[in-house]
């Protein structure tokens, strides 16, 4: 289709004013095959159909391979290992002839309770940003636009249409905003409004964050395409920056049939008159239903571009220019494409080694006495309530439908050469799905009886117990508490109780609280593990690979976090009319939050351990003022290779404004072979040293900091000091 730039203005020329209103809002009724979103041909013009698809974990159309969890790929730490996805899920896209992708999604993890923090990379935005930006690059060289979601501050799914957040500017750009401006900078195809408010306007609305500061200051040039329903009125929303509706259809253009309505609106089951009376009333009572928004659900009832930017042209209270700059940046998505490469298969061989090889750099092994890795002729007893079933990902328009799966059973089985008995100990603890089933609270906590005893007599005639947990996440809910659901942890309290030694496996969405831990001998936490997760466990488990992740993400305690004041998480409503959440901790969230407080974690950002052991000989600055590089040498001093990733934190001494104790700003995912020494130089940027100021933009003061290389944010190996001055800076070389 590649459509040239130079052709735009050209065709923005010679649009109909009703073609251009059809360009600017979706549709979801496609003309040839399936699409989450679907922009309609122009044939006049020659126009083809442009046609886009969820999703952040693998491409949600039909069967397609199922990665692990963003969160799993933020634990890699590895931008190389990000792009490899993204050319695989770009890849997969293509092939299914899908033009857009809707993914990936950057939010910053700020409160654990998220229903969707599976879905992002973590909590520190410089992380997030190299692994969103290494992301879309590997999207879009497969021919193939990335939609970089949710701009922004959308860090809840409670109340996600509704609530606002109450957040300052030095807290947006240092931290929420600057995941995205990583992907303009990666040149992202789209940008996808939030659902929520931002200090009170709607993000679709937004003129400040939109036009200001994204398109702008960042330099976006593409367009901003809102969320699913998110536009809420169509005028605000054109004016502000939204340059297309999505899906730009209501409900009833969408569905035809009244037996359609009625599955796609189950989920609202909870919400519907108790009786319900005949065929027309029924209708009115959905209608009703669908015109309001509640909780994390949207209100789906019509396009808002389609009658109010028509009525607001005719009367001159909206300007023709604004429609054709619209219509302008929606074409660029045509630009984007390359059809010439439809032809690779899905699910092909390197792309399930590729998402196990993910899952297994993503896993944490986050405490070991000694335990793992099992010699192959180990006894194991496998329990847990799932493990017959792999984790493929939470609920939501992330839901990817694999060709094949490999469960935590049959991974160890494929694996061990000694006993593997498997029982599971405790009833399934169910996966949710926003498109299937009533996401009540069945999903969190309530579960039938199971007979727990087999799994105790496989626990005690084994040589090891591996326990696999699971808590459960969905986009539009968050998660009531940081516990496991439904007896899960008194599973793994009686299993350490009567097994030699017990490994737990936790396959968690984002921080969960591990009240046990003391209790066992090892525990990994392998995230939402895709497809492979059973292979990628029976890999970790005997040693084959290293477990290669670290948390991207606190793992705190339930009410240490900074959102555990109701006004702060989920948010109160005052005098408005929605709920407010206050981001009274400004720029200090995760381990930002936890260090300045000096509140104890049950792990630190960062942590993971290693089969192998590695110590740091070394850490010097390059040249510049501030530095542009450190360069550390670390030592592999164990008998086999492993992987470690080597963390620079910069803190400054005595900051002119409140600044967190340390601030993530480099890091590299080394393999290390058996007794090695490697020397590696990581870059530092000049954000590295800075903080954003209302009037001076980003700041840095002159005066001392330190920069640490980490094995965590809490685990120092080595510092050194270094002092910044602007006279020096102006004399340096110009970067
Ligand atoms: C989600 C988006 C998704 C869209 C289309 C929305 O509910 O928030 O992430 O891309 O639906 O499925």
């Amino acid at each position: 289709m590649s459509t040239p730039p130079d052709r735009l203005d050209d065709l923005v020329e010679s649009m109909t004013r009703e073609e251009k209103l059809r360009l600017v809002r979706g549709t979801v009724l496609l003309d040839e095959g399936r699409a989450t979103g679907y922009l309609p041909s122009i044939d006049r013009l020659d126009l083809p159909s442009l046609k886009m698809v969820d999703g952040p974990l693998g491409v949600r159309l039909d069967e397609a391979t199922a990665f692990p969890a963003s969160i799993a790929l933020g634990a890699t730490f590895d931008p190389a290992l990000a792009t490899a996805f993204g050319e695989a899920i770009g890849a997969e896209t293509r092939a299914k002839g899908i033009d857009v992708l809707l993914a990936p999604g950057c939010n910053l993890i700020r409160t654990p309770h998220c229903g969707r923090n599976f879905e992002y990379y973590g909590e520190d935005p410089y992380h997030s940003g190299a692994l969103v930006s290494a992301t879309i690059e590997g999207i879009q060289s497969q021919g193939v636009g990335a939609t970089v979601k949710h701009y922004v501050a959308n860090n809840q799914e409670h109340d996600r249409t509704e609530v606002s957040a109450a957040v300052d500017s030095r807290a947006l750009r240092e931290l929420y905003c600057r995941p995205f401006e990583a992907a303009v900078n990666a040149d992202v195809a789209a940008v996808m409004a939030a659902y929520n408010r931002i200090n009170g306007t709607y993000a679709t609305e937004h003129e400040a964050l939109l036009t200001d500061v994204l398109k702008d200051e960042f330099g976006f040039d593409g367009p901003v395409m809102s969320d699913w329903y998110a536009v809420n009125n169509g005028l605000a929303a054109a004016r502000a920056g939204t340059d297309l509706e999505m899906p730009g259809v209501g409900v009833y253009e969408m569905l035809p049939t009244q037996s359609e309505r009625l599955t796609l609106l189950a989920p609202l089951d909870e919400w519907w008159p108790d009786s319900i009376p005949g065929p027309d009333a029924l209708v009115n009572a959905i209608a009703r239903r669908a015109s309001t928004s509640r909780g994390g659900i949207p209100n789906f009832s019509e396009s808002k571009f389609a009658a109010e930017l028509e009525a607001a042209l005719e009367t001159d209270s909206f300007s023709p220019e604004r429609l054709d700059a619209m219509v302008r940046r929606v074409l660029t998505l045509y630009t984007r494409g390359d059809r010439s490469n439809e032809s690779t298969g899905i699910n092909a061989n390197d792309h399930r080694s590729l998402a196990r090889t993910i899952a297994t750099r993503g896993t944490v092994l986050l405490k070991n006495d000694g335990v793992l890795p099992l010699s192959a002729d180990t006894d194991v007893a496998v329990i847990g309530p799932n493990v017959t079933t792999a984790k493929v990902g939470g609920g939501g328009s992330s839901e990817v439908n694999p060709s094949s799966t490999v469960d935590p059973a049959d991974g160890i089985r494929n694996r061990a050469s000694g006993s593997v008995t498997v029982a599971q100990g405790h009833p399934p603890i169910d996966d949710p799905s926003i498109f299937s089933i009533d996401i009540g609270s069945k999903f969190f906590g309530e579960t039938e009886s199971t007979d727990i005893q087999p799994a105790i007599d496989a626990a005690t005639a084994a040589d090891v117990a591996v326990v696999v947990v699971q808590d459960v996440a969905t986009e539009a809910r968050d998660r009531p508490s940081l516990e496991l659901p439904g007896e899960q942890n008194q599973l793994i309290q009686t299993i350490a109780a009567n097994a030699d030694r017990t490994v737990v496996v936790v396959q968690a969405s984002g921080p969960v609280a591990l009240p046990w831990i003391e209790s066992v001998n090892a525990t990994l936490c392998s995230w939402y593990p895709g497809q492979e997760a059973g292979s990628a466990l029976g890999a970790v488990l005997f040693g084959d690979v290293d477990p290669g992740g670290r948390l991207p993400v606190t793992f705190g305690r339930e009410g240490t976090y900074p959102t555990s004041a109701q006004t702060s998480y989920p948010g109160v409503s005052g005098n408005e009319n929605y709920p407010v959440a206050q981001y009274d901790e400004d720029v200090f969230i995760g381990y930002r939050w936890f260090d300045d407080h000096e509140r104890s974690v049950q792990f630190p950002f960062g942590h993971g351990l290693s089969y192998a052991q590695f110590e740091y000989r070394s850490l010097s600055l390059g040249e510049g003022n501030p530095p542009e590089s450190a360069t550390v040498t670390v030592s592999n001093t164990a008998d086999r290779s492993g992987r470690e990733v080597i963390q620079l934190y910069v803190e400054p001494e005595d900051p002119a404004v409140d600044r967190p104790p340390r601030e993530l700003a480099g890091f590299m995912s080394v393999e290390l072979p058996a007794n090695t020494e490697h020397t590696y130089t990581i870059d530092l940027d000049e954000r590295a040293f800075a903080y954003y100021d209302d009037e001076n933009g980003w700041t840095i003061d002159d005066g001392s900091v330190t920069v640490a290389v980490a094995r965590s944010s809490r685990n120092t190996q080595l510092r050194t000091e270094t002092v910044i001055s602007a006279e020096q800076s102006e004399d340096a070389e110009p970067r």
